[in-house]
């Protein structure tokens, strides 16, 4: 009896503290809308700051807020992030170092900046790697479903954001918190990884971790073999556990009638 309300009492504990890490993340996604919620900023990071801080005018090419033509759209795009260098110099410099910079400013894609991951007027330091984690898997899987998907499904993924156990890699272990850095060298994956398998060799890096041929350009020949190879091994040991099981209920069935023959005729 105690064993089951310990039971019960244990799975919805663990129940309620999913429910909640889950809207902590969801709360701390970039989703924004012109009104400030001052008890919200004042709790920040940014909490003690003046707005002129940050703010001049909210302006772009002299049109001023509040016209509606700027109400319409988020200022996400239009802010000047050059303001956040003044207090955040590292993190600013390693980010004009990173992919996502090189991509908005050689390729002009949409890639982000600050205000894409971070909700400035809510910032809070995150009290546990674990949550950092979680945060950024979901974060980071806004515009990397394919990655975010194939990643809970690899090891790292499960252990570290399903599991909790912070010694695995959550997304910016391996790619860089800021600098974001594309992994397809194996050279620069290498690194990666040896900052928590030192003893790994160039081989190591053959471990796929975003198992998927989404987003893969066709010029990947390497990646594309390699998921090839997968997909085989995975049809082989499908095809060998559907063999063992076919054999171990056929053999049970066989006994069960060879039992009921020998019963049959004891009567
Ligand atoms: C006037 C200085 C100042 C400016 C400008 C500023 N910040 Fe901050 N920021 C701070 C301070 C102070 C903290 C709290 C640091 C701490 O607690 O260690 C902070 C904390 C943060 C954090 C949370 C850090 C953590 O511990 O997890 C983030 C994210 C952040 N700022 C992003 C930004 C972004 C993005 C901008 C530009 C829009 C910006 N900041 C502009 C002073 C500033
Ligand atoms: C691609 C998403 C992304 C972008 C763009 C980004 N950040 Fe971050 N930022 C993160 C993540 C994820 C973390 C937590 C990473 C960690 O601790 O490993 C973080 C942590 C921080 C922190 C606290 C930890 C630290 O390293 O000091 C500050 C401050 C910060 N960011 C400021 C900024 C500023 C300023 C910019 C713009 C120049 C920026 N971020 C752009 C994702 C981003
Ligand atoms: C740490 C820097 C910082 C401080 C302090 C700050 N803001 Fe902002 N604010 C930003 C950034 C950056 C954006 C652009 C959206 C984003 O990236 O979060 C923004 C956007 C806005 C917007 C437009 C919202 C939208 O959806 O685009 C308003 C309105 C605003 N801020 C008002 C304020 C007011 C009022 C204060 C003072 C209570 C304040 N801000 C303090 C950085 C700051
Ligand atoms: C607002 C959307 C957005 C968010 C959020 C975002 N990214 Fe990106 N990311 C992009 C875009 C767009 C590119 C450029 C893609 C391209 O050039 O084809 C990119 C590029 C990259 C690249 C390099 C790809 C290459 O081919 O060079 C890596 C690695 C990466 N992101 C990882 C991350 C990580 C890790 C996070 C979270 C910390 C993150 N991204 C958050 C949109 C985003
Ligand atoms: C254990 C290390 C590791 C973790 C954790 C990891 N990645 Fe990767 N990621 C890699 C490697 C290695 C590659 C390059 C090989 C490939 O494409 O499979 C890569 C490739 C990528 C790419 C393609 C761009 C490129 O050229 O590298 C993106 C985007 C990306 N990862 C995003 C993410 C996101 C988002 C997360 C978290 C949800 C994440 N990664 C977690 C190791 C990791
Ligand atoms: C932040 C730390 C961290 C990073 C970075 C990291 N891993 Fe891991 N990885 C772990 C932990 C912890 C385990 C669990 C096994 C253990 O305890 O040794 C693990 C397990 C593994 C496993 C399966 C178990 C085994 O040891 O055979 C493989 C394969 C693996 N990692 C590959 C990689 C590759 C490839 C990279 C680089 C692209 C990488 N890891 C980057 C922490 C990390």
């Amino acid at each position: 009896m105690l064993k089951i309300f310990l039971r019960t009492f244990f799975s919805f504990g663990v129940l309620f503290g999913l429910a909640c890490s889950l809207q902590a993340t969801e709360l701390s996604l970039p989703r924004r809308s012109w009104f400030v919620d001052m008890s919200k900023f004042q709790a920040s990071s940014h909490g003690r700051l003046s707005c002129s801080e940050c703010h001049s005018n909210i302006e772009e090419k002299g049109v001023k807020h509040p016209d509606p033509q700027l109400l319409n759209r988020s200022s996400t795009l239009l802010y000047d992030y050059q303001r956040c260098e003044r207090c955040h110099p590292q993190v600013y410099q390693r980010y004009l170092k990173g992919a996502h910079a090189r991509a908005l400013i050689e390729r002009k894609k949409d890639a982000p900046t600050c205000g894409n991951c971070h909700v400035s007027h809510y910032v809070i330091a995150l009290p546990s790697r674990l949550e950092v984690g979680r945060w950024m898997t979901e974060m980071c899987g806004e515009c990397h479903p394919a990655e975010k998907r194939t990643y809970l499904e690899n090891y790292h993924g499960k252990a570290a954001a399903t599991l909790g156990y912070e010694a695995s890699a959550y997304c910016t272990d391996c790619h860089g918190a800021h600098t974001c850095l594309s992994l397809k060298k194996k050279e620069t994956a290498l690194e990666a990884c040896q900052k928590c398998h030192p003893n790994a060799s160039l081989r190591f890096t053959d471990f796929v971790i975003h198992a998927s041929k989404e987003g893969v350009k066709k010029e990947d020949v390497e990646k594309l073999n390699k998921l090839n190879v997968l997909r085989w091994v995975e049809i082989g040991f499908g095809l060998l556990v559907f063999g063992v099981l076919a054999f171990f209920y056929s053999h049970t069935l066989v006994w069960i009638l060879r039992k009921a023959h020998e019963w049959l005729k004891r009567k």
